[in-house]
């Protein structure tokens, strides 16, 4: 017998979702009712009502996973939710999870992830809504949520309901109305990368190549892991012991970062070198992000999603089925590359602000087939997620395409020939984590008040500087002060803004880019080629006098 029950509450005042939902430390997390408020402000928000609404519940397998499983089952038979589908052990990716909420015609989605911030009791928790068509849930829900917290005075749950086993695959009923369908966590995804991607090819070309061409990815043990042995040792045939790393989900991510970059996938970027190894890739802990590198080469996320554009009607079938590609977007401080390959196409392209959800719009309209973010974000429609593993199997279905012309062609050589074709955009990212809020606040002001237009500063002429704000073209919304932009004569940028998702203190990003028609120059390192543009860049932005650092947390 199941019994609901009405108690009071008391409201929390910081229970805002940012970039990509709530994102606290566990601890806040642990507070009395914090959990249990924020899940009841969701049930208020669901469209057309919890009362018969489905909901697809799971998240990264990060610590605390289970007790708020609990908890969102507790306030759904309270809320008269009618069915909740759980991926087996609650595992679950956040694209694959957008998947699962678009297949099922879902209403929604409660994602449990913190993305790529570290997990553990001492580290950070989060919790997401995703509405009916799989993305994340829009501002005016997020406002909605965010205002119902602030003023919640009782919680209506099944408080003292016995733990549900959500570990077996089967369907159970609880309460008068609730039904609990536990579904394989990973077959649907496969079946959706199934028809993306031309499987057959992959695996003959790895199976044909299988002594030269060697694979590695690592699931930073994170929630990918699981997809990737599906993949990489079932569907492609390759050897376990020697494809995968790190692959086995864990709730502290192993004490680590589950962010594939260069900082944090360290030890894959050193294996790649020391082994030799023509195609690493990462995905971050719910697996939304990615990384690929090959011998020599490691993909920027902005030129991943140019080329990933170039080939896409000849790599990936994906895009043949659907008629072709309908539009590219990028966010703002991601790299130009993407445009130069929109021109030539002839397709239209969007610069929209930081944050997944503002594809969303534009995908649900037609007008965006593929799309990516400098922070190692990339996807297409096929969800309303960025998507790490599909990121991953396009390029290797990239490079599978290449080599039918181009016998031994690698990661290295797609993305010299792509800068041969277009141009390269040399970027980076400089990330000041932890900076007192005020000073970075300061920051900001002191760039909003420049008057620099027409200077010269070690031979880059301001052209024009502005505080990016986007239009919707869906809707008509608006989003201000999404990031300075200072713009030089010879097309090179450097952008600043602060961090939506950071949990603790301001993270100053600031974003340098340069571009280069000069095949002389493709071949030179990143940081070598910006170095002068990134002490302009500090020179105008007086970063190191506004936070006292003079050097980054992390470099990407
Ligand atoms: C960061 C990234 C952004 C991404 C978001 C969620 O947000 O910069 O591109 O969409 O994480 O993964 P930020 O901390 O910069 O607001
Ligand atoms: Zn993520």
């Amino acid at each position: 017998m199941v019994k609901v029950t009405t108690v009071p509450t008391q409201p929390y005042n910081d229970q805002k979702p940012g970039t990509s939902g709530l994102r606290k430390r566990v601890k806040v997390f642990q507070q009395r009712n914090y959990t249990e408020n924020f899940i009841q402000s969701i049930m208020h928000v669901i469209e057309g009502g919890s009362e018969g609404a489905t909901l697809v519940v799971g998240g990264d397998g990060r610590y605390y996973l289970d007790e708020v499983m609990q908890i969102i089952i507790q306030f759904s038979v309270a809320a008269g939710i009618k069915k909740l589908i759980i991926p087996q052990h609650g595992l679950v990716s956040t694209p694959a999870g957008s998947h699962l909420i678009r297949k099922y015609k879902a209403t929604g989605g409660i994602l449990l992830t913190a993305s790529h911030n570290p997990g553990g009791p001492d580290k950070d928790f989060g919790i997401k809504y995703n509405v009916r068509n799989g993305g994340p849930a829009p501002e005016n829900v997020t406002n909605r949520i965010f205002d119902i917290s602030k003023s919640l005075q009782q919680l209506t749950y099944a408080a003292d309901m016995p733990r549900v086993d959500y570990g077996t695959i089967g369907t159970q009923t609880l309460g008068d109305t609730l039904e609990i369908q536990v579904i394989d966590s990973i077959d649907d995804y496969v079946d959706l990368m199934k028809e993306i991607f031309d499987f057959g090819a992959i695996r003959s070309f790895l199976d044909k190549n299988k002594d030269t061409f060697k694979v590695l990815f690592d699931g930073m043990h994170g929630v990918t892991g699981i997809y990737g042995e599906r993949l990489f040792v079932k569907e492609f045939g390759l050897a376990k012991a020697s494809c995968l790393m790190r692959s086995t989900p864990l709730a502290d991510f192993g004490g680590e970062h589950p962010d594939p970059n260069l900082t944090y996938a360290h030890e894959l970027v050193e294996r790649v070198e020391k082994d030799q190894i023509d195609f690493g890739a990462a995905s971050d802990g719910d697996g939304d992000r990615n990384m690929v590198l090959g011998k020599h080469a490691f993909v920027t996320p902005s030129d991943s999603v140019a080329v990933i554009a170039h080939y896409a009607l000849d790599a990936i079938p994906y895009f043949r089925k659907n008629g072709g590609v309908h539009g590219l977007a990028r966010s703002m401080p991601t790299s130009r590359a993407l445009d130069l390959v929109a021109q030539k196409q002839q397709l239209e392209h969007f610069e929209v602000p930081t944050g997944w959800k503002f594809f969303g719009n534009l995908m649900d309209a037609g007008r965006c087939s593929i799309c990516g973010e400098e922070s190692f974000g990339t996807g297409s429609d096929h969800v309303r997620e960025k998507d790490g593993v599909w990121a991953i199997l396009a390029w290797l279905s990239i490079v599978v395409h290449v080599n039918k012309t181009k016998p031994g062609a690698g990661v290295y050589d797609i993305l010299q020939d792509h800068y041969k074709m277009y141009g390269r955009n040399f970027f980076s990212r400089y990330d000041y984590e932890e900076v007192d809020g005020q000073k970075a606040n300061e920051l900001m002001q002191h760039l909003r008040e420049l008057n620099i237009n027409g200077q010269t500063f070690n031979g880059f002429t301001v052209s024009e500087i502005d505080d990016f704000e986007y239009k919707d073209p869906i809707d008509g919304s608006v989003s201000s002060h999404q990031g300075m932009r200072v713009m030089f004569k010879d097309g090179s940028r450097f952008v600043v803004r602060l961090s939506g998702t950071g949990s603790q203190g301001a993270t100053i990003r600031l974003y340098v880019e340069k571009y280069s028609n000069d095949p002389s120059e493709y071949a030179t390192e990143t940081q070598k080629a910006l170095e002068p543009l990134i002490r302009v860049a500090l020179d105008i932005s007086r970063l190191e006098h506004f936070t006292g650092r003079d050097k980054p947390t992390v470099i990407t």
